[in-house]
């Protein structure tokens, strides 16, 4: 059914992709394509989301394909095909399938839809948004990684469950790789404008910081079967969101560095304005020496696998 509303295509209609489409339908921004190797899951998937419709009172539709001719005309495109970790296994584990995956779906994207912005998802998050924006040849402002929401969002819940306070009056703030080697920063993490410094010990904030890094291991270990995708789908919904609306949201995202905090060639999570033209700009922020060596130690260990196993 052709609408004057938006498009966003969500790829991959496993837990991650379906919970983003329904955050997004909700939001009742655009219509949604939602778009799976498994055409029937892709189809069952968005029938279900669509008869939600009456439930929830959204209005735009949702559509199952395996084609990507479905994805034409697409403004955001949320890339969350690729399979997830299981119990034992770390994200750097997926890197060979998922990239055969990012192969195939990014020529999909250059093909039919190459004015869209994307929004990566798929693991091992850095390398696999690099690969991403390789393949399609987009410019390096259209293409960015989601992680910086989701950890910065785990530490506020677990600074709230500290605090006793309400969670939206947490600001976190995580950068570096989505993976062991993240950086929270206490420093720039405030509650209700007070720097968590001023709040809590030294061994508290450690403490958090630890469990935010292995906050991704955590729900592993627990789900057996899988990994997190109520917070990751949403977080990745707000982003393309942020896009479609030109929200401008000042956020971390994985984006291309070019010089900033001293690194070249490589995604890695940095605060960033979020806007139509997907990374509008990039904060460098004023890091202790300790901060800006656990950054470049993240980002260099991602640059080294970048070399050593995609080639690059
Ligand atoms: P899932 O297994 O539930 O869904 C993945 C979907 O991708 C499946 O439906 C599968 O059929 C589809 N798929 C596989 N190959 C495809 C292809 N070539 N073309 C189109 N679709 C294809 O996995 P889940 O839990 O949704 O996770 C998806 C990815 O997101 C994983 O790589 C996971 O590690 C990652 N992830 C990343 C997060 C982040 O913060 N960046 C957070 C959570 C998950
Ligand atoms: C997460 O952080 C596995 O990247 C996924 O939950």
């Amino acid at each position: 059914m052709a609408t004057g509303r938006r498009k966003i295509a969500v790829i991959g209609a496993g837990n991650v992709g379906a919970t983003c489409a329904f955050v997004l339908a909700q939001m009742k921004v655009a219509d949604i394509v939602l778009l799976d190797i498994f055409e029937g899951f892709a189809k069952g998937k968005a029938l279900d989301m669509s008869q939600n419709s009456n439930v929830l009172n959204y209005d735009g539709t949702i559509t199952g394909t395996a084609s990507y001719e479905d994805i034409a005309g697409s403004d955001v495109i949320v890339v969350t095909s690729g399979f997830p970790r299981k119990p034992g296994m770390t994200r750097e584990d997926l890197i060979g399938k998922n990239a055969e995956i990012v192969q195939q779906v990014g020529t999909g994207i250059r093909e039919h839809a190459p004015d869209a912005i994307i929004i990566m998802v798929t693991n091992p998050l850095d390398l696999m948004t690099y690969h991403m924006q390789k393949v399609t040849g987009f410019p390096l402002n259209r293409v960015i990684g989601q992680a910086g929401v989701l950890d910065s969002a785990r530490m506020a819940h677990f600074i709230a469950l500290e605090l006793n306070c309400a969670e939206e009056d947490v600001s976190p703030m995580v950068l570096g790789g989505h993976g062991d080697t993240m950086v929270p920063l206490p420093r720039y993490t405030t509650v209700g404008g007070i720097p968590i410094t001023q709040l809590m010990s030294e061994d508290r904030i450690e403490a958090i910081s630890a469990r935010t890094a292995g906050g991704g291991g955590e729900i592993v270990k627990l789900l057996e079967r899988g990994s997190a995708f109520y917070a990751p789908g949403s977080a990745a919904a707000i982003m393309a969101e942020a896009v479609l609306n030109d929200r401008r949201r000042v956020i971390p995202a994985s984006c291309h560095l070019t010089g900033q905090y001293g690194l070249e060639d490589v995604y890695i999570g940095v605060p960033c304005i979020i806007g139509a033209n997907g990374v509008e700009k990039i904060f460098e922020l004023d890091l202790s020496a300790d901060e800006l060596e656990s950054l470049q130690g993240s980002a260099n260990f991602y640059k080294g696998q970048l070399k050593e196993i995609l080639g690059y």
